[in-house]
């Protein structure tokens, strides 16, 4: 909320506001990021934010593992497309070590520095390309690159060899193994940001804590930031430093992951923690929970997104939108904080 709003006895504000002087100490800054879709056709056609108001900010100098974690339809990919740069924003700003993403999109250090990683490596890859031939032209675009060295570097940073991946197709080889290799060819350029993109939710269940422990590792060995998106807590839980929790384009709490998965204050998330499933957390989250008929209707509800389902909603959850407010360490988006 800005400062000259009606309401401001109320404490309440963006999270992790940020000045000019700040922004070179960060090595991302998302601020108030808005991105309006038009969904449907004809009369049923509609506008939707599908990013809300979206704030938050990586740290330069402290790489850590921030996730983006909520039901399907509530705006993750969508912020990682638009830090990608491969959508504009409606509103608000992305920074990139101080400047503008708007600005950098397609300067080389910039593509070198942010690389996405997918969720699923069949997909990342031409089927009737051979595998290793994608590294290599990866690392030949890099012109201080030794020829073959990062290639063998980075894939042992993945725990995987050239001999286990050399002319082979994407078909010859595991989803697990294929995603390491999309990892692998992500690190060539040495990035600071990964954007990893639900990337074990293809994966055999079996497989997946590999790929999870491997993030741990480059965040602590490598220094690599990662934002990890995911409808999956329980991953969320084992490898976050912090996490935000996104509802219809909002991100309706935030904060260490200990303390919103451990303790949350948000009836969205208090939902979300309570439908964790046991054993396999992807399959039944998007049955259960993904409400896809409520999506485009949640999305155009006024006041809070949530006030449909809430075991607590009140009078003023229908008529008007939360703002966030800052309990201790976090930031909440719920009238009950007020
Ligand atoms: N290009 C687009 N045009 C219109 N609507 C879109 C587009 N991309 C995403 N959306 C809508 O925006 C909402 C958020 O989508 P998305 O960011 O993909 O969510 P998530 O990744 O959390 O599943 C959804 O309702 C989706 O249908
Ligand atoms: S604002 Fe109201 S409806 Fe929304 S989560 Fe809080 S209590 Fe529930
Ligand atoms: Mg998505």
């Amino acid at each position: 909320m800005k400062a000259d709003s009606k309401n401001t006895q109320i404490k309440q504000r963006r999270p992790e506001e940020v000045g000019v002087k700040e922004a070179s100490s960060k090595l991302l800054v998302v601020d108030d990021l808005t991105k309006v879709y038009t969904k449907g056709q004809g009369l049923a056609k509609s506008k939707i934010a599908a990013v809300n108001k979206v704030t938050f900010s990586l740290e330069r100098d402290k790489p850590e593992i921030f996730t983006l974690a909520g039901e399907s339809g509530s705006g993750k990919s969508t912020v990682a497309k638009l830090i990608l740069g491969f959508e504009v924003p409606t509103s608000g700003s992305i920074r990139y070590k101080g400047k503008e993403i708007a600005k950098l999109n397609g300067e080389k250090e910039f593509m070198k520095e942010v690389q996405p990683v997918f969720q699923n490596p069949f997909e990342t890859f031409n089927p009737l390309k051979k595998i290793h031939t994608y590294l290599y032209e990866t690392e030949k675009n890099l012109a201080e690159a030794d020829q073959g060295q990062l290639v063998e570097e980075s894939l042992a940073l993945v725990g995987l060899s050239l001999a286990e991946i050399k002319d082979k197709y994407p078909s010859e080889m595991s989803g697990g193994q294929l995603q390491r290799t999309s990892i692998a060819r992500a690190l060539i350029t040495n990035p600071s940001l990964l954007i990893t993109d639900e990337p074990v939710s293809m994966i055999d269940a079996s497989l997946r804590m590999s790929i999870i422990n491997l993030f741990k590792r480059l965040k602590e060995e490598q220094r690599v930031s990662i934002i990890y998106i995911t409808h999956d807590l329980a991953t969320a839980y084992y490898v976050s430093d912090r996490i935000a929790i996104m509802l219809r384009g909002e991100v309706v709490e935030m904060g260490s992951v200990e303390e919103v998965l451990d303790n949350p204050l948000h009836p969205y998330t208090q939902l979300l923690k309570a439908s964790i499933p046991v054993p396999n957390p992807a399959d039944k989250w998007e049955s259960e929970i993904a409400l896809s008929d409520l999506e485009t209707k949640e999305y155009l509800r006024i006041g809070c997104k949530f006030s449909g389902r809430c075991p607590r909603v009140k009078a003023i959850c229908r008529e008007c939108e939360p703002e966030n407010y800052q309990v201790e360490e976090r930031y909440v988006r719920c009238h009950l904080y007020r």
